[in-house]
């Protein structure tokens, strides 16, 4: 936690830096004789702008307090992954994605946060049409599939027949703000994963065959 403090800071002080010099440039603008307000425009203009970019980390910051808040009951998470597809699937015909679905966990109960894991199932499939948008040559497909794990764990994979990804980026692509997105704030995965490992846990991801990238995440099956 105090390692994600200290890069949400460091994220932070950029906008904050920038809205307090762009304010300061439009009071200059603002008492030129006579005002430019062509300036004045311009330089606010940036104030909000880089406003939206500190509100956008704050929501990610709250995002992760609201883990020590877990509002646990008993779920079936095979109806996670349903109601989050029902919210999924207008964005999934925009981008022409196929969607595949095999849900197999035998509806055993895990205890765990619906909004959190909806939250995170969401993520993953975002992700996996963000690194979808570049294909052209092949289907564009997406598969989401659920199994009862060895482990006494729920497993739910999301596979993406994007680009994949290049090893060297996979050691980081969890850590807060790492992005390769022009518009990325790259704290999804990092949320993604604090709240799985709230609940017990895992969350990775490996390479997929021919072409693409799984992630899979596990939640414990609920004894008794
Ligand atoms: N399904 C995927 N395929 C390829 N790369 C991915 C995938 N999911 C995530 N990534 C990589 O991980 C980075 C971090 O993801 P994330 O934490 O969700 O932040 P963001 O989506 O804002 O970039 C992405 O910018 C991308 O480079
Ligand atoms: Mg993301």
């Amino acid at each position: 936690m105090g390692e994600l403090v200290a890069s949400l800071s460091h994220e932070l002080r950029q906008p904050v830096a920038a809205i307090v010099m762009n304010g300061s440039a439009t009071l200059r603008w603002l008492s030129r004789e006579p005002p430019d307000l062509e300036e004045a425009r311009d330089a606010a203009t940036r104030i909000v702008r880089e406003g939206q970019r500190a509100d956008e980390v704050i929501r990610g910051l709250r995002a992760l307090a609201k883990k020590s808040g877990l509002q646990m009951t008993a779920l079936d998470v095979d109806d996670v992954v349903n109601e989050v597809l029902a919210l999924a699937r207008g964005e999934l015909h925009r981008h022409g994605v196929t969607l595949r679905v095999d849900l197999a966990t035998g509806s055993w109960p895990v205890r765990g946060d619906r909004v959190q894991l909806q939250q995170v199932l969401l993520n993953l499939i975002l992700n996996g049409i963000d690194a979808m948008r570049a294909v052209t040559a092949h289907t564009r497909e997406l598969t989401v599939s659920s199994t009862l794990a060895e482990t006494g764990s729920v497993r739910v994979s999301v596979e993406d027949t994007g680009a994949g990804l290049d090893p060297e980026l996979a050691q980081r692509i969890f850590e807060p703000f790492f992005t390769t997105k022009a518009d990325g704030l790259g704290m999804g995965l990092s949320i993604c994963r604090s709240i799985i490992e709230a609940h017990g846990g895992q969350l990775w991801m490996s390479p997929r065959i021919p072409r693409g990238t799984a992630f899979h995440f596990t939640v414990p099956v609920s004894v008794g």
